[in-house]
């Protein structure tokens, strides 16, 4: 199956026939595709109240193309490479035909203990290769995978298992990141505590170290193997049954269960994999992220099998055993697609060069980046010390809702632009609105990001709440999907994402994003990484706040603070200056990098009494820092 784009004029016309007609466009993509029963309509959509759905009345199982299709075409070719997180434990290669043979037996065990169609299984898992196959296996039989990121705390665990009433957990005995070990086991064991739709557990056995044995949930994934065969036919699926809940944190209140159904999410994976990555036969693809996240979901497990690719999992953190790894696997595997996020190319591009330089990175084709506004400076550093300016940059525009990549290049196809998105995909409609909700007609703008109209892979609902769903995503500009980004359109159409709207920041009477005046401190040579936040101010409303870290060998000065006001004021104008600037030593930072402003907001304003929950933090441990320190 190649649903691949191969030219820039290819593009055009596909996008072209996505707008002028969307079903027959995503039928003739959806046909590439096994079905147990094709559909009675490709499209049903009503985004007042709000529903959306794809290929109706269709039956698949989305394993059946992530596996069995390639048993005939490609068995022994290596679906998943498996990278320790200790580089002298030997990597694995799971060809197709294994790989199959793995889910259908694990699929049989997560039968012999209870699980059925429409259940929901929690995983909480370090990123071994039987992630993966677990996934995989809950797919096979239907049952609805929720998998919650290894490094949440107990209680966070609790909440998620709590709001799908999941009936199993996978988990293990422990995971490995770096020099640490999680005690993933222990963690579950505290939060099953208050989760009594739990019925097995059941436990991988990864570190081996001392847990707690709960004759009357636990089993042991090894044990449970040993009772089952590898032969387990696929579910039939209707197209929009619920593949998997994904959740994802508001702004407000408790996690948002994203829930995402099986046609419309296989299409469009695969659909944007081909394209976004321009994978070749033969390729080795990399994505760093965890399958904990949507990026995991989608372009380590789903996007990259549904096409018959090599797709490689690691289980390490990019600092162990040093600051070279991600480089060192590059070498090893000869990775070809490599995709990561701007938080970690900032942290590597903080060593010496030489981390980089040593190691053979002459098989890269093609860089990606996800998850945040990339700024100019990692760009760069990005392009020059990993790409060699050879490799096209595809800087991808997403987010757990919409399942796949929306904005990004086209690997070497479509043109890529420093800090720029660039174009939509074929099937997405963006635009930008202003702040009544009109669209803004003219090409070179800056706005409110929505989405126009639906694509295939949309979150169809938030588990348990539509009303919710309703509210975040469609309420605030009827009849438009609204994603929460601001973007601004350049006078070819390029689209760059601002970041959240909701860090927009009004100074005298201006609107300033705080994205591009980080992006602008970031290019002080002694500045690693900043945040700017809003706070009050009597004369102008608002005025804003700076917080940056610098190379370990900087002492900040205020010869250092006017250098960087200097910056902002040439980059952006005087306005957008700083009022205050505070060295930290980190910044706050969620799990999946993203630097969590909320708190940096309410330090800014003297509001320190109630900070909200700071235990998902990546490193809860410098707020106190920051707020002893605060100016
Ligand atoms: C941000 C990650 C700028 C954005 C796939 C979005 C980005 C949120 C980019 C979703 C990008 C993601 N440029 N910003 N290339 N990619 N974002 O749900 O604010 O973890 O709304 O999905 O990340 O994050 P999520």
């Amino acid at each position: 199956m190649s649903l691949q784009i191969r030219s820039l004029e290819a593009y055009q016309k596909a996008y072209q026939e996505s707008i002028e007609c969307p079903a027959d466009f995503w039928a003739s993509i959806a046909e590439q595709f096994v079905w147990r029963k094709k559909w009675d309509k490709v499209l049903d959509y009503d985004w007042l109240k709000p529903t959306t759905q794809w290929f109706l009345g269709a039956q698949l199982n989305i394993t059946e193309n992530c596996l069995d299709r390639h048993l005939v075409t490609r068995p022994d070719q290596t679906a998943i490479v498996w990278e320790p997180n200790d580089p002298n434990e030997p990597s694995q290669q799971i060809s197709y035909k294994e790989l199959h043979s793995q889910v259908c037996s694990f699929a049989n065990v997560l039968k012999n203990n209870g699980v059925q169609k429409g259940d929901r299984v929690c995983l909480y898992m370090p990123m071994v290769a039987e992630l993966a196959v677990a996934v995989l296996a809950c797919a096979r039989i239907g049952a609805v995978h929720s998998v919650v990121f290894a490094g949440f705390s107990s209680s966070a665990l609790a909440v998620r298992i709590n709001d799908a009433q999941c009936k199993v957990l996978l988990t293990a005995d422990g995971g490995f990141r770096g020099h640490k070990i999680t005690p993933l086991k222990d963690i579950a064991d505290e939060a099953l505590k208050t989760c009594p739709s739990i019925q097995k557990v059941i436990v991988y056995q990864r570190t081996r170290q001392n847990i707690t044995w709960n004759p009357s949930l636990d089993v042991w994934w090894h044990e449970e193997l040993q009772k089952v065969n590898n032969h387990c036919p696929a579910e039939p699926m209707d197209a929009e049954d619920m593949l998997f809940i994904l959740y994802t944190s508001g702004s407000t209140g408790k996690p948002k269960g994203m829930v995402h159904t099986c046609g419309g999410y296989m299409v469009y994976t695969a659909y944007s994999f081909q394209n976004v990555f321009q994978y070749q036969e033969g390729d080795m693809y990399w994505c760093t992220a965890d399958i904990g996240w949507i990026t995991g979901h989608s372009y380590i497990v789903y996007g990259p099998l549904l096409s018959g690719a090599t797709t490689l999992m690691f289980e390490g953190v990019p600092s162990y055993h040093d600051f070279g790894r991600f480089w060192e696997i590059c070498e090893k595997h000869k990775v070809n697609q490599f995709y990561t996020a701007p938080t970690a190319i900032r942290a590597l591009a903080k060593y010496p060069v030489e981390l980089v330089t040593k190691y053979d990175l002459s098989n890269l084709k093609v860089l990606g980046t996800v998850g945040e506004p990339i700024n100019e400076e990692a760009w760069h550093w990005y392009d020059q010390h990993v790409g060699k300016h050879r490799c096209p940059i595809v800087d991808t525009w997403w987010q757990t809702e919409t399942g796949g990549i929306m904005i990004s290049s086209l690997a070497g196809i479509t043109a890529d632009k420093p800090t720029f998105a660039t174009h939509p995909l074929p099937g997405i409609q963006p635009v930008l609105l202003d702040q009544q909700g009109n669209e803004i007609t003219a090409t070179k703008a800056e706005g409110i990001l929505a989405i126009k109209h639906p694509w295939p892979s949309l979150a169809r609902t938030i588990y348990g709440d539509h009303k919710r769903y309703k509210d975040v995503y469609f309420a605030a500009y009827p009849t438009y999907y609204f994603p929460g980004d601001g973007a601004l359109r350049d006078a070819g159409g390029n689209y760059r994402i601002t970041g959240r709207v909701d860090d927009v920041v009004i100074v005298s009477g201006h609107n300033l994003g705080t994205a591009p005046i980080e992006n602008a401190v970031n290019e002080h040579e002694k500045v690693v990484e900043s945040a700017v936040v809003g706070f009050p101010h009597e004369v102008k409303g608002n005025a804003l706040y700076a917080y940056v870290t610098t190379y370990d060998d900087v002492v900040p000065s205020a010869d250092l603070t006017q250098e960087i006001k200097e910056i902002v004021s040439k980059t952006i104008g005087p306005i957008a200056k700083p009022d205050k600037i505070q060295f930290v030593k980190g910044l706050p930072k969620t799990r999946s990098g993203k630097i969590m402003r909320r708190i940096l907001r309410k330090i800014a304003a003297k509001d320190t009494s109630n900070l909200g929950d700071v235990s998902t933090l990546l490193n809860p441990e410098v707020v106190q820092d920051i707020i002893n320190h605060s100016l």
